[in-house]
């Protein structure tokens, strides 16, 4: 199975992924948890390059591509070699990040976003997607809780964080099935049963006990 979560930045998403993985592991699931971009050694060579500030000048179809590339290196050395040894695959973000950052909130069309993210993704596609939806300006008050310096992507600003939430609002509508949306406003064990909820709709049960171990966890 493979499972993405996706939201705007600092709505919680890493935080859930974490979560969501070690009550899998707790379940005595084999798991993966990977990030996007990122992941992989050639993928995180990229992410520096996608993240850094120093590249204001990066225009949007160098972005858009940068992203994929990220992507196919993921999907060739390690989702799809996974998910076909039936390993639970989480990924934080995969590509409903491109439709909403690139196309709906960046300088992509949606045309260029589908096309490109079906190119670096072939047929692995997420069986079940989390959308972690918050309002921009609370989460932008929780990443100032954060004691790092905003990234390349950071920097665009509110009104940028609003379009990426609304393009996400506008992929949950398109794909009912496979895209869940979970109100991220909520403390953080909330938001945890909310999703392991859906999960267990999406066929994928989590005793109680299992999740109450991943939150008892220390963070990694
Ligand atoms: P990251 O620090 O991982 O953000 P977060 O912790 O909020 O997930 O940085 C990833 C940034 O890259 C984030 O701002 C979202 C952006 N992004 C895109 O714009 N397009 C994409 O396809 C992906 C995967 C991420």
């Amino acid at each position: 199975m493979f499972i993405t979560l996706e939201g705007i930045d600092g709505c919680g998403k890493s935080t859930q992924a974490r979560l969501l993985a070690a009550a899998l592991k707790h379940a005595g699931r084999d798991v993966l948890l990977l990030r996007e971009p990122g992941g992989v050694a050639i993928s995180e060579k990229i992410r520096g390059l996608l993240l850094d500030p120093e590249n204001a000048a990066m225009c949007d179809a160098c972005e858009l591509l940068l992203y994929e590339a990220a992507r196919a290196q993921l999907v060739h050395e390690v989702i799809r070699p996974a998910l076909a040894q039936d390993r639970v695959v989480v990924c934080d973000r995969f590509y409903d990040s491109t439709t909403a950052y690139q196309a709906f909130a960046g300088g992509s069309t949606r045309e260029d976003a589908d096309r490109a993210n079906a190119l670096a993704v072939g047929d692995c596609r997420p069986d079940v997607t989390f959308v972690f939806d918050i309002d921009p300006e609370k989460a932008a008050v929780r990443r100032e809780g954060r004691n790092d310096a905003p990234d390349r992507m950071e920097e665009k600003g509110l009104e940028f964080q609003q379009c990426v939430a609304e393009g996400f609002r506008t992929i949950a509508r398109e794909e009912p099935q496979r895209v869940r949306t979970i109100d991220a406003s909520q403390p953080v064990d909330a938001v945890f049963a909310c999703m392991l909820a859906e999960l267990a709709h999406a066929g994928l049960a989590v005793d109680a006990a299992d999740a109450r171990a991943a939150l008892l966890q220390p963070e990694a």
